[in-house]
């Protein structure tokens, strides 16, 4: 693997509706983002990627782009995004933006023409069929439910293709006029100082067609795209040019959300010449998922955690470097869904970060998981607003669950339980602005706030800090990024445990998950503890025995060692 800047840095990610708002109109924006630069430069941060800011309806939180090439008047202006590439190159960060190719917004310009002459050159932009006698031409279920034809506005006969959302009409990648758009819009952005993008939702971009029926697979007679992709080839193709054309001339930096890869395309999406610099791994986020719906869905225990992340670790040993999270704005928040429930305290929050944080790859911190942020508590579907949620719980009812189960589905899996607004301090709506926050804050704020874990030395916040620094501490750098990972004792409950090994140093890395007492036999007595979720920079006891030694894990607490 070829060695690149961006495999020693830090990097987080900012949703920026909810991040800070300085004009008290209930959404974060651009001059709260510049506001609290200092801040995530003081936590150690490096690469920012920030969910779109773009022009947008919103109607799936700016993932509905009507103008690429502006930002929406709600999160600032042009002169703010100049401004922030500007202050982030002064501080030594990067600024990544969302790149929404899939589809954009039904009030894109593109789509409006389109509307108008479905026959001309903007209706070949999008996927627009003729339907005769009320069949469409497949029964794909979108993303947020329902049926992926929508009438086409202002035409009886005609409909067009939306995988996610119906005001997110998806644009037809088959069409070099369209792909030369993309790859101008991109290029645009770079030759403007943007560092790169994370590429939203990559993998729909190639559709199997011509357009076929699968078997359905709920009472809606409808089936999971899932099934289209399968069997739609040559994504590749695609995303090669993207990185001929715009990425690679340009050194940016990529991050693919990328879903459902085949073992042997790893090398294609993340190996030294790869479409992408990186993708994210998703495999403890997609465990337990099932086909019904949310409702269905299992928890993960610790030890299924481990052994997801432990095995995407192998599978891309040396292929390149893959990005851990435990959180997005798509997903729960990390601490509530890797944890049990009800061991959410700040020694768990400590262990599951020291876990995920030293796995081989790029970290990445979703806003607010340096400060412990927990997921929501729904009383009722009134207080939720995110789209697939609203179908989750449509889905849940109409498969004969109670009101009661459905919303506690969404207490697990909404989206929203990310997206509320970040916890700054105790003061009204968490310090996040002064207006009526657009999502209710958590009401745990007065609790779980930044200013309160700032002034605790043995803050999760804190503890994220110190993980930062170790990882690029020049003494344990080398290691802590490039070194091997080997997992350790991987048959044993509750004990997430790994090896990095570089040329001349072996660090180990252990995160015990529960309450009970537990011992992990080492070969060894550790030369020296780097670091420990113990108050008060306490080490963890080790014991000799008659075949070596055992470390002493009483409870949650993780630490680091050399060995
Ligand atoms: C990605 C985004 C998600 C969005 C979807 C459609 O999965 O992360 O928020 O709804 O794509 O753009
Ligand atoms: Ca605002």
């Amino acid at each position: 693997m070829e060695r690149k800047w961006w495999h020693k840095k830090v990097a987080y990610q900012i949703y920026p509706k909810s991040f800070y708002d300085t004009n008290g109109d209930g959404i974060g924006d651009l001059p709260g983002i510049i506001e609290k630069l200092d801040e995530l430069k003081a936590l150690g941060i490096d690469i920012i990627w920030l969910s779109p800011v773009y022009a947008s309806p919103l109607a799936d939180q700016g993932y509905d782009i009507s103008d690429y090439r502006n930002i929406d008047p709600r999160f600032g202006t042009m002169d703010d995004m100049d401004r922030l590439l500007a202050e982030a190159k002064k501080r030594d960060m990067y600024i990544v933006m969302d790149l929404v190719v899939n589809h954009c917004s039904d009030e894109h310009e593109w789509f409006r023409r389109a509307c108008e002459d479905p026959d001309g050159k903007y209706g070949k932009y999008f996927y627009i069929e003729t339907v005769k006698d009320g069949k469409f031409p497949c029964n794909w279920r979108s993303y947020f439910g329902g049926p992926v034809w929508e009438k086409l506005p202002g035409h009886e006969d005609k409909y067009y293709l939306h995988v996610f959302h119906k005001k997110q009409p998806d644009l037809n990648w088959e069409n070099p006029e369209v792909r030369e758009e993309i790859y101008d819009m991109v290029n645009w952005w770079l030759d403007k100082g943007l560092a790169g993008f994370r590429i939203d939702a990559i993998i729909n971009i190639k559709k199997a067609l011509p357009f076929k029926d699968y078997p359905a697979d709920r009472p809606d007679g409808l089936t999971s795209i899932g099934n289209m992709l399968r069997d739609a080839k040559g994504v590749g193709e695609f995303l090669g040019e993207l990185r001929d054309r715009c990425f690679a001339p340009h050194e940016a930096f990529t991050v693919g959300e990328v879903f459902n890869e085949k073992a042997e395309e790893i090398p294609d999406f993340i190996g030294d010449s790869g479409y992408f610099s990186t993708m994210f791994d998703f495999a403890p986020t997609v465990f337990g998922q099932s086909g019904k719906g949310w409702h269905e869905n299992a928890d993960i225990t610790p030890d299924e955690y481990r052994d997801c992340v432990f095995n995407t670790q192998k599978k891309i040993g040396e292929i390149g470097f893959i990005s851990n999270i435990i959180e997005n704005h798509d997903e729960p928040r990390g601490v509530s869904r890797y944890i049990p429930d009800g061991d959410q305290c700040e020694d768990s929050k400590k262990t599951l970060a020291t876990g995920y944080f030293f796995l081989k790859g790029l970290p990445w911190i979703y806003q607010g998981q340096e400060i412990g942020m927990e997921n929501k508590k729904f009383t009722s579907i009134e207080e939720v607003d995110d789209i697939s949620s609203l179908d989750a719980y449509k889905v849940a009812l109409a498969d004969g669950v109670t009101e009661e189960r459905a919303l506690y589905a969404l207490g697990k899996l909404s989206r929203d339980n990310a997206r509320t607004p970040y916890q700054w301090d105790d003061t009204v709506n968490a310090g996040f602005g002064t207006g009526m926050p657009w999502l209710p804050v958590n009401p745990n704020y007065t609790e779980i706030n930044l200013a309160a874990q700032k002034a605790d030395p043995d803050s999760v916040y804190n503890y994220y800090k110190k993980l930062i620094a170790l990882r690029k501490d020049p003494a344990y750098a080398e290691t802590l990024v490039w070194g091997e990972m080997i997992p350790v004792r991987q048959d044993l409950h509750d004990i997430m445990a790994y090896y990095r090994k570089g040329e001349n140093q072996t660090l180990l890395v252990v995160a015990a998950f529960g309450n009970e007492n537990k011992v992990l036999p080492l070969p060894v007595k550790p030369k020296k503890i780097l670091l420990s979720t113990l108050a008060g920079g306490k080490e963890p006891e080790f014991v000799e025995t008659k075949d070596g030694w055992e470390a002493v894990l009483d409870g949650y607490l993780a630490f680091v060692a050399e060995l």
